[in-house]
């Protein structure tokens, strides 16, 4: 016996998580992006970091043939920038503050923490993909984060 989605959503969304919006590109260069909270730490040695993208994504099709993704860890100011890679658009990256990283994907301007990083696994999750990269470059900016918690936003308090 398993339990139900709507109990799965409860539960899960006691868990607060940071924010990011995850950049790849398709095959035929198309640059996609999508916000992610099914992210986090896996190794240091070597460094190691993991995504979780939605099968039915429309972005999805684009993680199985790219080697590399960048996660772009949003701050506190961000919460429209997360609500823009949440909805779906034919092309997210028009008037959005990029630069030019990792086999040429968007490196998102104003994030807190910008990841490079080269697709080393990809797992099956059930509805999910399971993604695993090895960062190979690290941007890092002050700042306090974007937080989810309980379906809502959030921002550290004091
Ligand atoms: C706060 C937040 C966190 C999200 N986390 C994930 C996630 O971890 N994985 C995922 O596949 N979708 C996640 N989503 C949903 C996608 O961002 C959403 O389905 C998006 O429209 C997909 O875009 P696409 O269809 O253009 O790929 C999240 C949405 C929000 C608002």
């Amino acid at each position: 016996m398993s339990i139900s989605k709507e109990e799965f959503r409860r539960a899960l969304s006691r868990f607060a998580s940071g924010v990011t919006v995850v950049t790849t590109k398709d095959n035929d260069g198309k640059l996609f992006g999508i916000t992610v909270s099914a992210f986090c730490s896996v190794s240091l040695e070597p460094p190691l970091v993991l995504i979780c993208i939605e099968k039915s994504a429309g972005s999805h099709h684009a993680f199985e043939q790219s080697r590399a993704f960048v996660v772009n860890i949003l701050g506190e100011n961000q919460q429209t920038i997360s609500n823009h890679f949440a909805s779906h658009s034919d092309d997210k990256f028009s008037g959005i503050s990029y630069r030019s990283g990792i086999e040429n994907l968007p490196v998102l301007e104003d994030a807190l923490t910008n990841l490079e990083c080269r697709l080393r696994y990809s797992h099956e999750g059930g509805d999910h993909t399971i993604y695993v990269g090895e960062i190979e470059k690290a941007t890092i900016n002050d700042g306090n984060p974007l937080l989810y918690f309980q379906g809502n936003y959030q921002k550290l308090d004091g």
